[in-house]
């Protein structure tokens, strides 16, 4: 099968169109035919490998965690999927070797859900990572709840995007960062006051229209931004990050109130977000889409850490 592969760590360079064997998927996997692949920071993250301590990782290597596809062949013991149903994943595995940037992917089961019915197989493929992270550090982690404001740094990224959306529903008053070409982007999205990080010290311009502090403060850019959130906080508020572990870490042996999140697949959750796009309370908003030939301008582009919402490599 045609995929885009490393064989090696290193630069964008690495990355070349490669033959591989199609995957067969055992018990309680699927094989998925795959139609869109999403692309996330961490997928350059895995190709420099700046992960490999972390997670086992194995050569040749196909990058990619997010997936929209059909199912080709299921495994035994499936019964939740038959081929040919649309589905859409987050696809992290034990081992980093066999990911989305691929003619077919093989995964558990019980880690796909329903595409959305109301969306393209691009615009799926851009949401389950992204969305999940938004949903799991919310919901799960900081237990948002209606009536509460918090801010959400970095709000028009992949992750920030989903999350504005998502608190917006939940009822609270979102407070977001971003710069200036962004601001109408994420006021479509739900955010109440949008903060332009470049020109305006963040912590003091929230403390001085809100003094009583956020609630929650979500962190999707690390540095200064999470190390200036606890300044933000009400007493026993809440910060979470999805980019720094280590700084994360001591601030909560500070006793900040921190907690970091690394996403967990989750197909309940999919199901959720799958009834919100359908519902039209969830949208996506794509960068770029691209051919899978072209992985390595859309690494390019996921780099400068600067793209709206999302990118996508598609493979018809
Ligand atoms: N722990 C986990 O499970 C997990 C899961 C997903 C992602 N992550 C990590 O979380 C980070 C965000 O992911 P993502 O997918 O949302 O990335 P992304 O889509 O590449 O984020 C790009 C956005 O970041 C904004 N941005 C850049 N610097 C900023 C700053 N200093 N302040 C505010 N906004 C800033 C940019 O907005 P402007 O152009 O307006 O500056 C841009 O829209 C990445 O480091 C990623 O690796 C972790």
């Amino acid at each position: 099968m045609r995929t885009i592969a490393i064989t090696q760590f290193g630069g964008r360079e690495q990355l070349k169109q490669m033959e591989l064997p199609q995957p067969e998927p055992g018990p309680g996997e699927v094989l998925i035919r795959v139609k869109a692949a999403g692309v996330n920071p961490v997928d350059w993250k895995i190709r420099e490998g700046w992960l490999k301590d972390l997670v086992p990782h194995q050569f040749p290597l196909v990058p990619g965690w997010d997936v929209a596809g059909t199912v080709e062949e299921i495994g035994q013991d499936v019964d939740s999927f038959q081929p040919g149903d649309n589905v859409y994943a987050y696809a992290r595995k034990p081992i980093v070797q066999a990911g989305c940037y691929a003619e077919y992917v093989v995964l558990e089961a019980r880690h796909a859900a329903r595409k959305p019915t109301s969306c393209s197989f691009p615009e799926a493929a851009s949401i389950p990572l992204a969305a999940l992270t938004a949903y799991q550090a919310l919901f799960d982690t900081a237990k948002l709840c209606r009536g509460e404001q918090i801010l959400i740094h970095a709000a028009a990224g992949g992750v920030g995007g989903f999350a504005v959306q998502l608190a917006h529903h939940a009822g609270a008053t979102v407070w977001a960062t971003a710069s200036a070409p962004n601001h109408a982007y994420v006021k479509t999205l739900g955010a109440r006051e949008i903060i332009d990080y470049r020109s305006a010290d963040v912590a003091q311009v929230v403390k001085g229209k809100h003094p009583a502090g956020m609630d929650v403060v979500f962190d999707c850019v690390g540095g200064k931004a999470l190390t200036t959130s606890p300044d933000v906080l009400t007493s026993g508020g809440r910060l979470v990050s999805i980019v720094d572990p280590i700084a994360c870490g001591q601030l909560a042996d500070n006793g900040v109130n921190a907690q970091f999140v690394f996403v967990e697949p989750n197909a309940p959750q999919l199901d959720d977000l799958r009834m919100r796009v359908e519902q039209g309370s969830l949208k996506t908003e794509l960068a770029a889409v691209l051919p899978l030939a072209e992985a390595a301008r859309a690494h390019e582009m996921i780099e400068s850490q600067h793209t709206r919402g999302k990118i996508v490599l598609t493979l018809d």
